[in-house]
């Protein structure tokens, strides 16, 4: 699978760790090019199965299947409106926590969600999927935590790019957990800002995983 990782920062470094591990080739774009081809070098020192790693620009790039927005909410929107129907046919992940200014609650209304919001800003035929927000850079980049693999949770309305965006998932080693409806968004976000909360409150250094585990 080829995708697109746009924000080559913390998630951007993250994120395409486990997409090359998982032999998935990947397209780097970053408002700083200097970022992006250093975060490529590193990517090619531990891609797996064959996986390329190339870097673009948001004018010069092909899109993949797959477009993973590592930016923050409202680049996030900026970037599909800038895209356009350039992005009809593709699967688009949604990655942002919405906070507000004091980081203490959610930028977005309680009717919606930042993915829901992306949603509505790309082109028809384009699947928006919410996923990785849940999940730290620094236990992406690792790929587990505690000696646990990492749950994704994950959010959409279209099956079959549900079905891609949890094939990239488990090909890097981590577990894909569906959520349900795009509109679960609005939980798993309230989530990404309970676990950022819970670091401060702890002092946890974000290396904690939310893990749905059940009895036999
Ligand atoms: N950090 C985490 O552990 C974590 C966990 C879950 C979810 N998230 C979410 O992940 C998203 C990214 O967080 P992050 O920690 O990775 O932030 P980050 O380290 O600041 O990375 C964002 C990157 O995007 C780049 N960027 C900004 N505008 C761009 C544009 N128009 N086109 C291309 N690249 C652009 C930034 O470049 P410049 O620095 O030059 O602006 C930066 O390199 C946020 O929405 C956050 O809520 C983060």
């Amino acid at each position: 699978m080829n995708v697109t990782l746009i924000g080559a920062g913390n998630m951007g470094r993250g994120i395409g760790h486990r997409l090359v591990a998982g032999g998935n080739s990947v397209t780097l774009i970053d408002s700083n090019p200097e970022a992006a081809e250093t975060l490529a070098v590193e990517l090619r020192g531990v891609a797996k199965n064959g996986a390329t790693v190339k870097t673009a620009t948001l004018e010069n790039v092909e899109l993949g299947d797959v477009v993973v927005l590592a930016v923050w909410y409202g680049v996030n929107l900026d970037l599909v409106k800038k895209f356009g129907n350039k992005l009809a046919g593709k699967t688009v992940v949604d990655i942002a926590n919405p906070l507000n200014s004091t980081f203490d609650g959610l930028a977005t209304a309680p009717d919606t969600s930042s993915a829901e919001e992306v949603a509505g800003a790309v082109p028809a035929g384009t699947k928006v999927v919410k996923a990785f927000n849940t999940t730290f850079a620094g236990t992406l980049v690792d790929g587990q935590v505690g000696g646990q693999k990492l749950d994704v949770f994950i959010a959409g309305d279209d099956e079959d790019a549900k079905q891609i965006v949890s094939g990239l998932i488990t090909d890097g080693g981590l577990v894909a957990v569906d959520a349900g409806p795009l509109h679960r968004a609005r939980q798993l976000e309230g989530l990404g800002l309970l676990g950022i909360t819970l670091q401060f409150k702890h002092n946890l250094g974000f290396t904690t995983g939310w893990k749905l585990t059940r009895g036999n």
